[in-house]
């Protein structure tokens, strides 16, 4: 292949080499967040900074050397501050709130936890993948990938569910205050439902998902956050779920991911009230490929092409929507599975609040 010199634009040529140059130490950051997460650097830092690569290294228990390095590079991609005159290194507020915060919303380590082990380990899955057009199941990543996914996911749900997110929705927050069924499909290791059964103390929850090991898991969560009682999980697809009468179901941040959504709003449908109400938590994205063509929709795109398309084509999928579907395509799908009514809620940066009526 060769390109006529004079077609090149060297100012995009530059940007597009400073992309790629901004990739690659994104591709070290991943692992050297992990270890920094691990080991409570950002931790430390934010707790006793600033500090020299001598004292995080003594605080942390571990050696001078590999700090030194590690904290060059966490400055130099704007992770931690450093101050030339003490040759110190500290976080300033925002960064405590992205790396030592793990009640904030803008927390991002769950993000890099085990990233670069959960990708290594399905890679050559998925490049076979691509080839054969088959899937590759939720349950069949590495066991990481469940807890990094509640990390990252929890913060947000914590900060907005109960007190943006369900208020938004048509009469939802009254129902429940006063004693409502809930049933939570595809929860995961069970942070949404945990975090509802907390606030709404009359309501009674169902957390449903297929993967019985994250269902284990969120049963010893409940435990934890003694809201056992009031919590029941069950291991079932979102299509055959038990129970009826439902006055909320919540799916968060997983219907794009099964296979026959048409069929599973179909269900929904048949299991809830009929003055019911539908919650659906989706990845923000907007209607047109080109208005997702940016760094959240990069993120979900690269989501949806690792984790989510490939599941939902594991289980048949028809059709696959992507993490990044958009309010469009799901409306059109979520009233071929019978629903009547549906609208945006809520939404911030990184989540579609949708609900759905009878
Ligand atoms: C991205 S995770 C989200 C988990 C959780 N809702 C959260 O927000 O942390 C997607 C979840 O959907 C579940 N899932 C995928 N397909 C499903 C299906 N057909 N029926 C029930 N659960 C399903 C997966 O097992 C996984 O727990």
């Amino acid at each position: 292949m060769s390109i006529e010199e004079s077609t090149v634009d060297e100012e995009r040529l530059n940007e597009l080499v400073g992309t790629a140059v901004n990739d690659l130490g994104g591709t070290f950051q991943t692992a050297l967040a992990e270890i920094g997460d691990r080991l409570g650097l950002y931790t430390a830092l934010a707790d006793a900074g600033p500090l020299n690569a001598e004292e995080l290294a003594e605080q942390t228990d571990t050696h001078e050397r590999y700090i030194r390095e590690w904290l060059r590079s966490q400055a130099a991609g704007g992770y931690i501050t450093y101050d030339p005159k003490t040759e110190r290194y500290s976080l300033s507020p925002e960064q405590t709130l992205v790396l030592a915060d793990e009640d904030s919303p803008a927390f991002m380590l769950g993000g890099f936890q085990g990233t670069n082990t959960i990708i290594a380990d399905v890679q050559d899955d998925i490049e076979t993948a691509f080839r054969t057009g088959e899937g590759v199941g939720w349950h069949e990543h590495h066991p990481e990938l469940f807890s990094a996914t509640e990390r990252f996911y929890k913060p947000s749900y914590a900060a907005s569910l109960v007190d943006e997110w369900i208020p938004a929705l048509g009469g939802v927050d009254a129902k429940l205050k006063q004693g409502g069924r809930v049933a939570d499909i595809g929860c995961g290791h069970g942070a949404s439902t945990i975090i509802m059964a907390e606030a709404y103390p009359n309501s009674t929850f169902v957390g449903v998902d297929y993967h019985e090991r994250s269902i284990d898991v969120a049963r010893e969560r409940a435990e934890e956050a003694d809201v056992a009682d009031r919590i029941r999980f069950e291991v079932a697809t979102a299509k055959e779920y038990n129970g009826s009468e439902y006055d909320v179901v919540t799916m968060f941040d997983c219907y794009h991911d099964m296979g026959d959504p048409i069929g599973v709003a179909a269900h929904v449908r048949k299991t809830l009230a009929e003055d019911g109400t539908w919650m659906l938590v989706e990845p923000f994205a907007n209607d047109r490929v080109e208005d997702n063509l940016n760094p959240v929709g990069r993120v979900f795109y690269g989501f949806s092409t690792m984790f989510c398309t490939p599941n939902s084509l594991d289980q048949g999928a028809d059709p696959a929507l992507g993490a990044q579907a958009g309010e469009t395509r799901l409306r059109e799908v979520v009233t071929e599975g019978g629903f009547s009514r549906f609208r945006r809620a809520a939404e911030t940066p990184f989540n579609l609040i949708l609900e759905a009526q009878p």
